[in-house]
């Protein structure tokens, strides 16, 4: 029956789509792993391929609909040594950085140019309605357009010639230079392989891989008092059900940091108390994914429904209802769970009562934030198996998509009582993690099926995706925060007492509570000078979808309340947003304090705040000749800076080696380089920057050092990928190991292969400033707001990549107007309500306008070539800067996140609005 099949890049594919089967899991089935699953509802656009020409979004297509038909997948447009020009233009201009969604776009710009359909940039409107299909949640999408525009600039020829010169070697200067990435050919051919981008072996369907589903709870609070799963084990196809009886009683976090004790044990792996509506309650493991989906609705289980608190506020009052009420402080690391306190930080330092009594303008206000979905367009997944009998020296080997290998490895170990010599992580690139990936949470589940299994005589993998509905239900959210904030300054508009208040809802566990508290109040506490400060955040449970790491790591909740503030403060003082901030930083010299004694390891390494300041003024001064939208709208203008410490505190180690496998390093007769190191790349460019500090320190092309990275025997131990670490730790660690390798050849070794090797301790830490500028127009008729303009400085300290640093500032300030303008994970009595990336609103092209990214001019004395890292850090002052030209525009100041048109329009006009507001609190209190 070869005729219901389809031919696939010009082969008649070799087996027949299964009844009811998408086009997508078919191509994926029959070896196109090019074709990537980012959603199931045609949203994102990771999947598309053509189907006779034609762009079609294959998760929605049936497949039985392309029999007969011709389907071309980005493999099947061109190779790296034989590119399709869209691949070239992809390639060109950096259009990628985690590279998930490339594949896609290069096929459906290749189907516009093939019918002569692609504008050009000057339609940037058109270009955005055509390509709203395809989502990127990495660049900010102007790399993306530089490569359509490209492309319809040029005559695209529908294929290159075999014999047509080979695509441009890569640029042989190094640091400093836009050196390509080194999967950059694999990933717009898509070639790359991500994390399920493996293909079972069909000569061995014995060792084929089994499919774990799971049930998940409908309460957001209950105990399980019974499960009968006989029902779901007899079904056809069912290899294993596991249930909280079947997991070890250890507690543990799904946050992953350097030492484990700074999360609190609150999680088990399957627990016999729920405590969010959306948590696992059982798995399945079967020969497929529908058998274990249908074996999950058999599992009858039984609760003893309690009572549940979803308000971070009424958490903290007497009586409410405990999330973790029966675990200790002790064991546990709770702060307070008799209060639904996770975690908590309170101090003062000088005498804030005074600095308040002694200003002559105060103002302060209350401002919300709501939850934020990572939305990287790779969900969770993993995939393991034991590589022999753990009693015959065998290791759990767990393929994962995840930022920290190692970090994985060791609680892996910690939670079946192994070794950590007795697992194996391994991450192929990881398709975007944005802090997302720091968490932990389905190696544990298919790590249990795999070692259950091998206990009754079953030797398969087992992998679980998540699907994009688990990724809103089950995935951890940014922390939503309340935050408070009292300033008084003299007559001046200088500092005289600072007072901040956080709540953070942590949600039902308490991964990454206390680091994303403590960080939030940080930087953006520490960026102030001023003799009196007071503050006081506590991170609470409720009984709602856990929160955890995001870009900024709690950051741009605050550096939004602060940042607004300081700005009422120059309205209130008569200065401009700009000069208020230059009387009241932090300059070198200054101790950088937030509620008690200041870091002693956080240092000035160096410091561009200033030009960053000047920078973003002049820029938002001078005349862009982009005219209002019309005479009804009104037009504000807005600045906000922040400052972030360049690596996270309390310990960050990688260890690194640089290896001359074979001959010479330099001459006829020059060999390969190799680079192993821990560290994962998903899209922040470490693998970039990590061969150009090799090819750099060596003398030698980039194109002759190749990487051997993310892979828990690749190197010794690396905490990963996390806290925009990539470059400077990782970085600092490679560049010693090449270092350590020029000294060896330097003494003579002639053994091969030849090893340098290098650390990087993570301390001491410098800090990296940015300030985000826009000018925008609101309709106050409908609460529409336009992004007129949007400029970015950046100090990160000497350029290693001038693209990709590019990239990354783009990419983050895109998030930052996500979350500024219209993201939000919507819960309703417990129940996530946002399911889908369509009801989520990621932005698409046409919502995030182009920034002109402007870069301070200094020398890090701590970074690599004195570089800083800059990946977190653009996401943190959009929020406020935007916020802060609304105010400018209209005159009422919004106060929670996303300012959706809505939300704008009723700050407008609905005066029973219940908006917090800010206060000048000058003539009330002045002259107490
Ligand atoms: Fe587009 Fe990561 S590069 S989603």
């Amino acid at each position: 029956m070869t005729g219901s099949r389809p031919t696939v890049n010009g082969r008649r594919a070799a087996q027949d789509p299964a009844p009811g089967q998408c086009l997508r899991t078919y191509l994926r089935q029959v070896g196109r792993l090019d074709v990537k699953k980012g959603c199931d509802s045609g949203d994102c656009g990771a999947c598309t391929v053509l189907v006779d020409g034609e762009a079609r979004h294959s998760c929605v297509y049936p497949a039985a609909r392309a029999a007969g038909r011709e389907v071309t997948t980005a493999a099947g447009l061109g190779t790296p040594e034989q590119p399709h020009p869209v691949q070239e233009a992809f390639v060109a201009c950096a259009a990628f950085q985690c590279g998930f969604c490339t594949p896609g776009y290069v096929v459906t710009t290749a189907a516009l140019a093939q019918r002569g359909d692609l504008p050009t940039s000057d339609r940037a409107e058109e270009v955005d309605r055509l390509f709203k299909g395809n989502l990127c949640r990495c660049t900010g999408y102007r790399s993306i357009r530089d490569a359509i525009d490209r492309v319809a600039r040029a005559e695209v020829a529908p294929r290159r010639p075999a014999s047509a010169t080979p695509p441009a070697a890569a640029p042989t200067t190094s640091v400093g230079a836009s050196v390509r990435a080194p999967a950059a050919w694999r990933v717009a051919c898509g070639q790359e392989p991500f994390t399920m981008d493996v293909a079972d072996d069909p000569a061995h369907p014995e060792a084929a891989t089994l499919h774990l589903a799971v049930l998940t709870s409908p309460h957001p609070h209950a105990r399980i008092t019974a499960v009968d799963t006989a029902a779901a084990e007899a079904l056809p196809g069912v290899r294993l059900v596991l249930t909280h009886h079947d997991a070890p009683d250890v507690l543990f976090s799904t946050a992953r940091h350097a030492s484990r004790l700074d999360d609190p044990d609150d999680t088990r792996i399957l627990d016999d108390v729920v405590r969010f509506a959306g948590q696992r309650v059982a798995a399945v493991v079967a020969e497929t994914l529908a058998v274990a989906e249908a074996a999950c609705s058999l599992v009858e289980v039984t609760y003893d429904v309690l009572p549940a608190v979803l308000d971070p506020e009424a958490a903290r009052a007497p009586q409410a209802p405990l999330v973790h009420g029966e675990k200790s402080t002790m064991r546990s690391r709770i702060a307070e769970p008799m209060r639904n306190v996770a975690a908590q930080t309170h101090g003062e330092v000088g005498d804030v009562r005074a600095g308040l009594a002694a200003a002559v303008h105060r103002v302060g206000g209350e401002w919300r934030s709501t939850r934020v979905s990572h939305a990287a367009l790779e969900t969770h997944g993993a995939r393991a198996w034991l590589d022999a009998p753990l009693a015959e020296g065998g290791r759990l080997v767990v393929r994962t998509s995840t930022q920290v290998p190692f970090l994985v490895r060791d609680e892996l170990a910690h939670l079946f009582a192994l070794d950590p010599t007795q697992v194996r992580v391994v991450a192929a690139r990881v398709g975007g993690g944005f802090g997302g990936k720091q968490e932990m949470l389905v190696e544990d589940l298919v790590s249990l099926a795999v070692l259950r299994l091998a206990q009754r005589g079953v030797d398969r993998p087992v992998q679980w995706e998540l699907t994009r509905e688990q990724q809103f239900t089950l995935v951890p959210s940014r922390h939503p925060m309340r935050v408070r904030v009292e300033l008084g300054a003299d007559a001046d508009g200088v500092l005289t007492a600072m007072t901040v208040d956080v709540l953070s809802d942590t949600g039902a566990y308490g991964n990454h509570a206390a680091g994303v508290l403590f960080h939030g109040v940080h930087e953006s506490v520490a960026l102030y000078r001023c003799a009196n400060k007071r503050v006081d955040g506590e991170a609470v449970y409720t009984h709602t979808v856990p929160a955890g790491a995001f870009r900024g790591y709690g950051l741009g909740q605050v550096v939004l309340a602060i940042e607004s503030a300081v700005d009422e403060l120059a309205r209130a003082a008569g200065l401009s947003p700009a000069e208020v901030r230059r009387r009241n930083v932090v300059v070198p010299g200054d101790e950088l304090v937030v509620n008690g004694p200041a870091d002693t390891d956080l240092l000035f390494g160096s410091y561009g705040l200033d030009q960053c300041l000047d920078l973003v003024e002049d820029a938002l001064a001078a005349d862009d000749g982009l005219p209002s939208p019309g005479p009804d709208w009104l037009l504000g203008e807005g600045l906000a800076s922040s400052m972030i410490a360049t690596i996270p505190p309390r310990g960050h180690h990688a260890s690194a080696t640089v290896s001359l496998l074979d001959a010479a390093l330099h001459g006829p007769a020059a060999g390969v380089v190799e680079i192993g190191v821990g560290s994962a790349e998903f899209g922040n460019g470490s693998a970039t920057v990590h061969v150009q500090l090799v090819a750099e320190a060596l003398g030698i092309d980039p194109g002759r050092v190749r990487l051997r990275s993310s892979d828990t025997d690749a190197t010794a131990y690396d905490t990963g990928a996390y806290g925009s670490t990539g470059s400077v730790v990782a970085g600092g660690a490679v560049l010693a190991a090449a270092h350590d390798l020029c000294r060896r050849l330097g003494d003579g070794a002639e053994e091969r292969p030849l090893v340098g090797t290098g650390e990087h301790h993570g301390s001491p830490r410098s800090v990296a400033f940015n300030v985000h500028g826009v000018r925008v127009a609101v309709h106050p008729a409908t609460g529409e707001l336009r992004v007129l303009r949007s400029v970015h400085a950046a100090d990160a300290g000497v350029v290693l990549n001038p693209e990709q640093l590019r990239g990354q500032v783009e990419g983050g300030v895109a998030q930052g107007y996500g979350s500024a303008l219209q993201e939000e994970v919507r819960v309703v009595d417990g129940h996530v309500t946002t399911r889908a990336l369509r009801g989520y609103r990621m932005p698409q092209a046409a919502d995030v306008p182009t920034t002109e990214v402007l870069l301070a001019d200094t020398v890090d004395s701590l970074g690599p070539h004195g570089a800083k890292s800059m990946s977190e850090a653009p996401y943190n002052p959009v929020a406020a800067a935007v916020a802060n030209a609304v105010r400018d525009a209209t005159g009422v100041r919004p106060h929670e996140l996303p300012m959706t048109r809505d939300r704008l329009w009723r700050l407008l006009h609905d005066p029973g609005h219940q908006e917090p507001t800010t206060h000048d609190l000058t003539r009330s209190t002045h002259g107490r």
